[in-house]
């Protein structure tokens, strides 16, 4: 089983990585991160390649990502919140993987899903109703893009004053989501 992570937390030690590391500690398999503020690509220039062939005319690390997704069964999207959506750097790199939304342009997008998908999200705020909201549009409508089920999502608000320490039950269910990946894939 492979898991690739896409972490777009600013902070490379913040209440993010911290929810990427416990569910990564109890997922079986190989495991990378790619770290949407210490990788360098270039942003997407709507070029239209993408329309006609399952690639990206823009030669930079995304090629490298580009393989990595191919080859991984589950897909983790990880950002704290920052003005009600994920963060910028995040928003760039997956705006790069608009080949794979072109599926349904060029018509060749699976027809089933072919991996597992789950989100990590956390905002400094207190909780309030849709704190989370603009996140999950992004993300969940990427995962379909990537033809991977949403398994589950595990939001931690309040990190002004919260973390995984004092919020256990959070931290529970980040374990629980990993296990539930584990058992999605057990056959692999
Ligand atoms: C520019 C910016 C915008 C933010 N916007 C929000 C927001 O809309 N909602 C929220 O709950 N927290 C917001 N926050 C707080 C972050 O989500 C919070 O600090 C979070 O813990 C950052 O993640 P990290 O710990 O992985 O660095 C914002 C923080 C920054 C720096």
């Amino acid at each position: 089983m492979k898991t690739l992570v896409f972490f777009g937390s600013a902070r490379e030690k913040g209440h993010t990585r911290a929810m990427v590391d416990l569910l990564l500690e109890n997922l079986e398999g190989e495991k990378e991160i790619i770290d949407a503020y210490r990788t360098e690509v270039q942003p997407c220039k709507d070029c239209r390649f993408c329309w006609h062939k399952k690639g990206c005319s823009i030669k930079d690390g995304m090629q490298d990502i580009y393989q990595k997704i191919e080859e991984a069964d589950n897909i983790i999207l990880a950002s704290p919140m920052y003005f009600h959506s994920i963060t910028g750097e995040l928003k760039s790199l997956i705006d790069r993987l608009q080949l794979y939304w072109a599926g349904h342009i060029r018509n060749d997008m699976p027809t089933h899903f072919i991996k597992k998908g789950a989100i990590l999200m956390v905002g400094g705020a207190p909780s309030f109703e849709n704190q989370f909201l603009g996140g999950e549009l992004v993300f969940k409508n990427l995962l379909n893009d990537l033809s991977a089920e949403l398994v589950g999502e595990v939001c931690l608000p309040n990190s002004d004053v919260d973390s995984l320490e004092t919020r256990q039950d959070i931290a529970k269910d980040v374990v629980e989501l990993a296990n539930k990946l584990n058992q999605a894939n057990s056959s692999k």
